[in-house]
């Protein structure tokens, strides 16, 4: 299994191109099951979870294809493809594609709104939570399909087609308002979703259905309508910039100090992340180029967050956030509310020298003069990447066990890195 090496203590500089955010060419590409037509996404990221969709769509009877494919000797980053699903050939999603990546339960919504029925596999538990699946259930009920529960799997059913119907999510859902929204543009009559997510991914996915043909209005707030239509066409659409991604990366040169241009990205999907980042210490401005992030040698400022759903400090960031916290000049409070157990970083950072502690929902980071270089594991993607953050801090050799976690959400990490002068290596087995 790979491991990652980095011996830390070097300031960032250079540039750092943003890749196309993975948490939107997932749903954009399950968007494709909506149409027999070809929909070309452009900047879709190179990582095992678009690739592990790939296959999951490919058992649909979706095709695909990539731009000018030279896979072996392309090192460039995000590509464009093609996805053409002109016939669905299977409507069941099996337990061992959907327990690998939890978003392909979202094919749920396609699946049903094209052909009147879908039988996918629960997700089951995952690494950073339970993440029940109760209201997608509840929301395509309110659209009118028949579901059971039957041997771990839900079988939906909507014979005559869902019809257009109100519904008010109890807790805000990115994945269930993704699906929500695809199974709508083909339903008869209007659907209103209230209390939905008002993600960038979610803008994205909205515009991209938009161009397919679809009605949707009020993507962003956090009221939805959606006009059915009878049925979608093709598209060309852009993947956005990953969010989460900048803000790693901000948070890493925050660390470390130096002065990185993180190009093609966008300060305004992540503003209350780069808010933070800012009170941390570091400065932080948006260029032509992108944004740009510098930080001198003064210490870092603690700061306080709590995640929230967009616009607020995103769960996704938390994990880095207390990487760089850890060498902070004071005591900072960071508390998790979206996911009930996100803070398995605590005790892989710990090794590192970091000083935290936790209490319920909140962990309670004391910041540290210095940390020092450890063998550490990573139980998850964002967990992993907050150890390659303070690895670039600590003195010495960091090495990071299960690098596919990293795999999963960044392109080309340790590439990335060292043409900013961190030593950051693969070690292949
Ligand atoms: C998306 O997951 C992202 N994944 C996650 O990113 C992200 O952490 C999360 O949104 C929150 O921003 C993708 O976009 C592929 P939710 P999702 O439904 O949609 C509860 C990463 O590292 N809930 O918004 O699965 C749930 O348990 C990943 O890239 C229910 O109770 O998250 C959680 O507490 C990790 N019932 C909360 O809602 C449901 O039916 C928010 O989850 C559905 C969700």
């Amino acid at each position: 299994m790979d491991r990652i090496r980095i011996v830390g203590g070097n300031p960032l500089s250079g540039a750092i191109p943003i890749s196309g955010a993975k948490n939107a060419a997932l749903p954009l590409m399950i968007a494709s099951l909506l149409t027999d037509d070809t929909l070309t996404l452009d900047n879709v990221p190179r990582l095992a979870d678009v690739e592990q969709l790939i296959r999951i769509l490919g058992n649909h009877g979706v095709d695909y294809s990539v731009n000018g494919r030279r896979e072996s000797q392309d090192s460039g980053y995000s590509r464009t493809i093609h996805f053409t699903a002109r016939t669905i050939v299977d409507t069941v999603a099996p337990y061992e594609l959907v327990s690998k990546m939890r978003a392909s339960f979202w094919v749920i919504g396609p699946l049903l709104a094209r052909m009147g029925e879908a039988r996918v596999s629960l997700p089951g538990g995952c690494a950073i939570g339970t993440r029940p699946v109760d209201l997608f259930i509840e929301g395509l009920r309110a659209l009118g399909a028949d579901i059971d529960i039957d041997n771990g799997y839900v079988v939906a059913r909507a014979k005559k087609g869902l019809a257009g119907g109100r519904y008010r999510f109890p807790k805000v859902s990115v994945g269930a308002t993704h699906v929500l929204m695809m199974a709508a543009t083909l339903a008869k009559g209007q659907t209103v979703l209230e209390n939905a997510a008002r993600e960038p991914e979610i803008v994205n996915l909205a515009d991209c259905l938009n161009a397919m043909g679809a009605k949707v209005s009020g993507a962003g707030t956090d009221t939805i309508t959606i006009d059915g239509v009878a049925s979608l066409s093709g598209a060309r659409h852009r993947v956005i910039p990953d969010r989460i991604e900048t803000g790693t990366y901000a948070m890493a040169v925050a660390m470390t100090g130096g002065d990185v241009v993180l190009e093609g990205a966008r300060a305004d999907l992540l503003e209350a992340a780069l808010d933070v980042v800012a009170r941390s210490g570091a400065e932080i401005s948006q260029t032509n180029e992108g944004v740009r992030v510098t930080r001198n040698g003064a210490g870092i400022a603690p700061v306080d967050v709590v995640t929230e759903p967009f616009p607020g400090f995103p769960t996704d960031l938390q994990a880095q956030f207390m990487g760089l916290m850890t060498m902070s000049t004071g005591q900072a409070t960071i508390t998790e509310t979206i996911f009930e157990n996100r803070f398995m970083h605590v005790q892989e950072l710990a090794r590192l020298g970091a000083r935290i502690s936790l209490s319920g929902q909140s962990a309670v980071v004391e910041g540290v003069s210095k940390l020092k270089g450890a063998p550490v594991m990573a139980t998850d993607l964002r967990a992993s990447v907050s150890l390659v953050i303070a690895g670039l801090a600590a003195e010495g050799e960091t090495v990071i066990n299960r690098v596919y976690h990293l795999d999963r959400g960044f392109e080309q990490l340790e590439a990335k890195l060292s043409r900013c002068g961190a030593t950051i290596e693969r070690l292949s087995e």
